[in-house]
């Protein structure tokens, strides 16, 4: 496959168009960003742990029935990936308080949920990609009921898979954010990247963030806690 023009260059990765108009290639950088990307920095290494971590877990996934966008590992940090067209919401499943929804709703980090939680964030940076329903999702044209309603069963499957996953080499599954995209032909597929960027990774023994908090909140050694995960996986023995 060949990679032509750039057609778009987000946060952490960069996007090109290929001969197949069905798909692009995505390239991983190791750039980092927190607070909707107000903190800026780098993190050695992180492109191709994610890319390679990512991809791994999209094909768990798929064997477990969540369609995803994953088609080909090109390299290191560059993966062909189906042309999809973005579904303007952020789904965040949580299975223990943190972050945003400690924060929101004054609930002490770590605090156990009587279930887990699904919220939508609106995409949009100028908005700093705010909380939403279904209900909104549905009435500004971001998603439709049928859309919403195959998105929220696939991020429970996710989730389910990803807690037993992580449970078996040490972490626990804190939350976790995932991106939806819809195909040419209509299909729901997961799609952007399933990574410490994008997760919160606790070491279910010392409770240490192994994830993107070590960036956002300045608490030592990213690369350190990404190599930990990408190691526990079986990835570099
Ligand atoms: P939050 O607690 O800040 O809302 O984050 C919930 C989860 O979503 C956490 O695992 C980190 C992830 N996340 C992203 O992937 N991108 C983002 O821009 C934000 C704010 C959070
Ligand atoms: N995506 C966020 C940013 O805008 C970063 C994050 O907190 O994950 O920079």
């Amino acid at each position: 496959m060949k990679q032509m023009d750039m057609i778009y260059e987000g946060k952490a990765k960069k996007v090109y168009a290929t001969d197949d108009p069905n798909c692009v290639i995505v390239d991983y950088k190791d750039d980092a960003t927190a607070f909707n990307g107000q903190k800026k920095g780098t993190i050695v290494g992180k492109g191709a742990i994610n890319n390679r971590m990512t991809n791994y877990l999209m094909k768990v996934l798929e064997e477990k029935g969540v369609p995803t966008h994953f088609v080909e590992e090109l390299d290191d940090r560059r993966t062909v990936v189906k042309r999809v067209s973005i579904i303007p919401l952020e789904v965040i499943i949580r299975n223990k308080a943190a972050g945003s929804f400690s924060k929101r709703l004054g609930i002490p980090e770590g605090t156990e949920l009587k279930c887990s939680t699904l919220e939508f964030s609106y995409k949009d940076d100028d908005l700093g990609d705010p909380l939403i329903n279904s209900y909104m999702a549905k009435a500004i044209g971001a998603a439709t009921q049928e859309e919403i309603d195959t998105i929220t069963k696939y991020a429970f499957t996710v989730n389910d898979v990803l807690k037993d996953f992580f449970a078996q080499i040490g972490i626990e599954l804190i939350d976790f954010k995932l991106e939806f995209g819809k195909t040419s032909d209509g299909q729901i597929v997961l799609a952007d990247e399933i990574s410490p960027d994008t997760c919160r990774y606790w070491d279910m023994k010392t409770g240490k963030h192994l994830d993107k908090d070590t960036f956002r909140r300045d608490l030592g050694d990213p690369e350190g806690a990404y190599q930990e995960v990408f190691k526990r996986m079986g990835f570099g023995e």
